[in-house]
């Protein structure tokens, strides 16, 4: 058995899709989401598919060991960031090599770093002008997007396109391609 553990920030529309890929696998189980946001859609999400939340606030994700001890002590395989807005501390990248994913909603190393991220991804590349878009699933390490490249995939962007229609066409792209890239990871471990 193999276990599984999502950090979500939002939505959680890509943690919903990986959870409902592996529900029939009964060799990979979905052990937590775990969220920075006590709002977040997530949440919910998490509770219509019986899923054990957790919900921290900074301090005790940059300044104790709670979650990873919470990590260790399920046994978690895999770390699958999935819509995740925050840093991951050194000590948890640490204790996990290449065991953490990220799945970023551009091509890297184009809109990648502090401040890039979900919607804010999508106006910039709209405002650059730019004829093409995509995803980019990587491993994590301590910097903001940088992490060694699994896979990517493209969907163009057309003038007419608002930042509201790229995210679209990103969340359909990632909804394809995660699920089935975080089994490829999790085979390989
Ligand atoms: C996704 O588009 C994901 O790529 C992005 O947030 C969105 C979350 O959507 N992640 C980042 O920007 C990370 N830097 P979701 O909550 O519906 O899965």
């Amino acid at each position: 058995m193999k276990r599984i553990a999502i950090f979500a920030s939002g939505s959680g529309s890509n943690a919903e899709k990986i959870a409902e890929y592996f529900a029939p696998n009964p060799d990979v189980e979905i052990s937590l989401i775990l969220t920075n946001n006590p709002q977040a859609g997530v949440i919910q999400r998490a509770r219509k598919l019986h899923l054990p939340v957790v919900v921290f606030d900074r301090k005790s994700f940059y300044e104790t060991n709670r979650i990873l001890q919470l990590l260790q002590n399920q046994h978690i395989d895999l770390v699958v960031l999935a819509g995740f807005m925050m840093l991951i501390p050194e000590a948890l990248v640490a204790a996990f090599p290449n065991r953490i994913i990220n799945i970023h909603p551009a091509l890297l190393p184009k809109f990648g770093g502090k401040g890039m991220y979900g919607d804010f991804v999508h106006e910039a590349v709209v405002a650059a002008s730019e004829v093409e878009s995509g995803i980019t699933i990587h491993y994590v390490n301590e910097r903001y997007d940088e992490g060694v490249i699994i896979f990517q995939a493209s969907c163009p962007v057309e003038p007419t396109d608002t930042a509201a229609n790229v995210a679209h066409k990103i969340h359909a792209l990632e909804h394809q391609h995660y699920p089935r890239v975080v089994e490829e990871v999790l085979n390989s471990l």
